[in-house]
């Protein structure tokens, strides 16, 4: 599994920021924290939900200022993932929270690309940068959101959108998706993460995103799990971001294998590895276990990775080659 080549689909750069990165950080900034130490800080990780984990999360965002700050946080995630056997890295970020303190957008995306490039000349991975806006503010900040990210069109490759899901559904932000579209970007939406399937299926008739992250609410509804397996729409499932917020309290009874059964492209994604305590490979571990998952089918994984990834079709060829069986995993 550790050599297994993987895609990492579904990742918030903000949330692969580790406690003892976010202390020295915090000290370098001199930004104050309501934790004294990284232990202090591993032990805040304790969540009763998505919104109680957004809080802290946001907390720990507050260290972060500086362009050498982004490029070393895109640095460290990369290169953790690659030693993972991550080859491509589909990176979630929302500008909004830094641009609130005023970091402006260059200090924040420069940083990331730098970290990017230099991820890439080190370790060969291929990282991408998704932009994510919240979905408790207004459509009409995401839709600024576009418009702040302009300059940088070129090296983002696509929009999400992620928060607090409960009372804040999709279709609040088709005019955004319609709006990114137009431009040119990619497209993913969190769903059926804490709400129901409806939102799955929302997502997908007026936001009309190509992937959704999350997806857990989808296999409670058979006629929905039928049209994922036919319009082949990759779902990012992170199963320790799901037991840690409590979308599930037994991995031996999530929906992944169900639904990859049911021919449903599924794949496994660390989410916030930060907060909740592991990277790619211990979710691919974690779901193996619980669900006795045979080799074939994490390989089945693997290869929905790569073909669920916003990567171009040529570039992709070299690895399902490998993972066509030519290469142990
Ligand atoms: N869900 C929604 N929004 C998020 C998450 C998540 O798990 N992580 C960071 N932003
Ligand atoms: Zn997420």
């Amino acid at each position: 599994m550790i050599a297994l080549p993987k895609a990492e689909l579904h990742v918030h750069l903000e949330g692969t920021l580790e406690p003892e990165d976010t202390v020295r950080f915090a000290a370098r900034n001199g930004v104050q924290l309501p934790w004294p130490g990284p232990e202090e800080l591993r032990a805040a990780y304790s969540f009763t939900g998505l919104e109680n984990f957004l809080s802290v999360y946001f907390q720990g965002c507050r260290v972060l200022c500086t362009r050498e700050d982004f490029r070393e946080l895109t640095v460290a995630y990369l290169e953790r993932a690659a030693n993972q056997g991550v080859r491509r890295a589909e990176m979630l970020f929302g500008p909004q929270a830094f641009l609130d303190h005023d970091i402006p957008i260059d200090d924040q995306l420069g940083g990331i690309v730098d970290g990017i490039d230099e991820a890439r000349e080190a370790w060969g991975i291929d990282g991408a940068l998704l932009v994510s806006a919240p979905r408790h503010r207004a459509e009409a900040d995401a839709l600024e959101l576009l418009e702040v990210v302009r300059p940088w069109r070129d090296r983002v490759l696509g929009v999400g959108l992620g928060g607090a899901e409960s009372g804040n559904p999709p279709a609040k932000f088709a005019r955004y998706f319609d709006a990114a579209r137009a431009e040119g970007y990619r497209t993913t939406c969190h769903a059926g993460e804490e709400g129901p399937a409806a939102c799955v299926a929302q997502a997908l008739d007026v936001c009309r995103v190509e992937r959704i992250d999350h997806g857990y609410a989808a296999a409670e509804d058979p006629g929905l799990v039928a049209r994922l397996a036919d319009e082949r729409v990759t779902l990012t499932m992170c199963p320790l971001s799901n037991l840690r917020l409590h979308v599930t309290d037994d991995l031996t009874t999530y929906p992944l294998k169900r639904l990859m059964d049911a021919g449903v492209p599924v794949t496994v994604n660390s989410d916030d590895p930060a907060y909740f305590g592991g990277y790619v490979n211990e979710n691919y571990a974690a779901v193996t276990d619980a669900l006795g998952l045979a080799e074939a089918e994490v390989r089945t994984l693997a290869r929905n990775s790569f073909s669920g990834s916003f990567a171009h079709p040529e570039e992709l060829r070299g690895v399902f080659e490998e993972l066509s069986g030519n290469e142990r995993p």
